[in-house]
Parts: C-alpha cells; structure tokens; sequence
C-alpha cells in the first residue's frame, strides 16, 4: 500500500520523507490556503523533496478553464497529479488531461457510481471521501469496500484507489485489508500508526531489566 501524505505544509512533508514514509502528496485548495503561501510556489516545492506523485487541484468549474489550469499545473513539475472535483466538467477534464499523458487524481468522490465513471474517464487515482461520509453517520469504509470490489470485477479499469479524508489509523488498516492502493493521510494520523502503549511500556521494562545487568553491547 502506499502512503501519500495529505498536507501542504512543506516541513511535515520533509521530515516524513527523511524517514521514508513518503510515497507521494495530495493537497486540496484549503489545504493550500492553510500553508498561507502562493500555490506554484508550494507545490514546486512540495514537488521537489516527494519522490511520487504530487496531487495539485484546479479551482475552475468549467471544463476550459479546468483544462487550462490542469495543464499550467502540470508545467509546474513532471510528477504533478492534477486533481479535479467528481463534476461533469471535472469528468471531461481528466478525459483530456488523461489523453495527453497527465495522471488525474478526480476527487470529491462519495459514491461507486462515481468512482466508475472516474475509472472510465482516465482518473489514476479516484479519492473516495471516507472521514467526511464517517461524519454524517454513513460508512465511509462501506465505499472503499464497494469501489475495490467493482474495479476488480473489470481489470481493464486502471485508476487506484486513493482513500482520502482518512481520521484515524484504523481507516488505515480497513483500508490495507480492503486492498486499496493508496491511502492520503495527516501527518498526525502517519505518526499515530506507530504508537502502542505495550511497545512503551514493554521496552522500558526490558531496558530497566538490561540496566540491572550493569552491561552494555559496546
Ligand atoms: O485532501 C483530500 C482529503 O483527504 C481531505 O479530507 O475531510 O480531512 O478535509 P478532509
């Protein structure tokens, strides 16, 4: 499974690089407007310390100026992902981004019927929202479950699924278990994924234990 991390904030996006927990980037106009800096600017950047994909969304709604978007995002970086809502503009959009060779990441996706005419339009990726649908008392992980199983059914379908609007790291491993291929998550949830208080505490027990001994390996 790969881990994209779903931020704009360059020095959580180094320091998780560094420990090589980086597979690629998706960031979203509010994730943009947070970083509080200009959008080329972040996204070379971001481009720049990620070895995989880097989501980059347009603003437009209409196809034209989607498409011109898409394409001046594109320009930014050769592993820039244009990213573009699940509308009928956005459809067509990824159909004319996907033909000229730029992987397309349709996002906004809360249903299967969407995430199929994604794969049918040429997304790479399809972003199935599954803390946003989580929070009106629907589940969330019941899409990616369906997703999964639909695309398996037609392997001439190549988008990946790239579960999005992740809260926790059990969204993580349901995910994982449901084969998904990628999931996007906050920094904070990549670094709860490692936490367990038996780890803790079990490896204070074993140093306490080795200190008795009065050794040390070197
Ligand atoms: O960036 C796409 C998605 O991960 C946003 O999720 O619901 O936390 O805003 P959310």
């Amino acid at each position: 499974m790969k881990f994209f991390v779903d931020t704009a904030e360059v020095s959580e996006i180094r320091a998780l690089a560094e420990a090589g927990l980086v597979d690629g980037v998706t960031t979203n106009p509010s994730l943009i407007a947070k970083s509080g800096r200009r959008m080329a600017e972040v996204i070379a950047e971001i481009c720049a310390i990620t070895p995989g994909p880097v989501s980059a969304e347009v603003t437009a709604t209409d196809f034209e100026t989607m498409l011109a978007e898409g394409r001046y995002l594109r320009g930014i970086a050769p592993n820039v992902a244009v990213k573009v809502p699940l509308t009928e503009a956005g459809l067509r959009t990824c159909r004319a981004l996907a033909e000229e060779g730029t992987p397309v990441n349709v996002t906004l996706c809360f249903s299967p019927a969407q995430a199929l005419l994604a794969a049918k339009a040429g997304a790479a990726f399809i972003s199935p929202f599954v803390g946003r649908l989580d929070d009106i008392s629907t589940d969330g992980m019941g899409l990616i479950a369906d997703i999964v199983q639909i695309y398996r059914n037609y392997p001439n379908l190549k988008t990946e699924v790239l579960v999005a609007s992740v809260r926790h790291p059990v969204h993580l491993v349901q995910a994982a278990k449901l084969g998904a291929h990628v999931a996007t998550l906050p920094p904070a949830v990549i670094k709860q994924l490692l936490r367990h208080p038996l780890t803790d505490s079990g490896l204070s027990a074993f140093l306490a234990d080795w200190k008795k001994t009065g050794q040390s390996i070197l």
